[in-house]
């Protein structure tokens, strides 16, 4: 592998464990304004400290992060469909390499729709941003998407989905949990980093999510909704920060998560004097 995208990738897994906890926001390429991103950069801002990358799309990075920020970005440069659609596998490559060099990426995004109307165009799309990454060291991050089919996450279909993205040369690739997950990381030779999907019914279902896969062999999480959607965002990415790089428990996860709400509840009781 060439320094540039080693480096590049390296610098998403900055932690010992080898892992690493990516924040997912960039929803709005096909939902619009989601519940609780609506205002991306305000979502965004006290989580950042807590992220090893942030993925996202260029609009939402050039309106809503500063370029003080130092947080490695993973670019999604997929798009094309909305919602409003039935199909949502109708997807182009929306941003080039040139772009995604001149914000200074640590890697690009795009969506692969196996099983899907797509599926050819996507894998296809895949192959050639696989292409540019490579004569520019960019790493590039499959998302292994379902679509409005969440029945779709089973392992058979997702170890199939993971591994075509891999030979066709993916380095990284984004997938859901699902029972068995191990088979699905058993046959995918690239880093597997999983997503947490539609907000669960609590923090801990989403923290047991985290640990499973982390277990099944995972390299870590890029995650959206169960974080932001969740009441206390910051605390549920501190508590999965345990989990991820500490292999911490899903009990010990949830003692970080009520002490970081303990500590950001006290905090208001504090007079300013004394903060400062
Ligand atoms: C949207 C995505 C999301 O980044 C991915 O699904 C992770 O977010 P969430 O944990 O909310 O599912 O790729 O297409």
């Amino acid at each position: 592998m060439d320094w540039g995208l080693e480096n590049r990738i390296r610098r998403m897994f900055p932690v010992a464990s080898g892992n690493s906890v990516m924040l997912a926001v960039d929803h709005g390429y096909f939902m619009g304004p989601t519940r609780r991103l609506e205002n991306a950069k305000a979502t965004i801002a006290p989580l950042l400290p807590y992220a090893d990358a942030l993925a996202l799309t260029r609009g939402i990075l050039r309106s809503s992060v500063p370029p003080s920020a130092t947080t490695p970005v993973v670019l999604r440069v997929s798009g094309g469909a909305t919602i409003l659609k039935e199909d949502l596998s109708h997807e182009e490559v929306t941003t080039g390499i040139r772009d995604a060099l001149r914000l200074n990426v640590s890697a690009v995004a795009l969506s692969v729709f196996v099983g899907s109307p797509h599926e050819h165009e996507s894998l296809v799309h895949l192959s050639k941003l696989v292409d540019d990454g490579e004569e520019f060291g960019m790493p590039v991050l499959a998302i292994t998407a379902v679509g409005k089919e969440l029945e779709k996450r089973d392992a058979r279909y997702l170890a199939l989905a993971c591994r075509v993205s891999a030979e066709l040369g993916a380095h990284l690739v984004k997938t859901y949990y699902c029972d068995n997950f191990e088979k699905v990381v058993e046959g995918c030779p690239v880093p597997i980093v999983v997503a947490g999907g539609p907000k669960l019914d609590s923090e801990k279902a989403a923290m047991e999510l985290a640990h499973d896969a982390i277990a099944a062999g995972a390299h870590g999480i890029d995650m959206g909704r169960n974080i932001w959607q969740s009441d206390h965002p910051v605390a549920m990415l501190r508590s999965l920060r345990a989990i991820v790089h500490e292999r911490a428990t899903v009990k010990e996860a949830l003692a970080v998560h009520d002490e970081a709400v303990r500590r950001a509840e006290a905090l208001p009781a504090i007079s300013p004097s004394r903060r400062a």
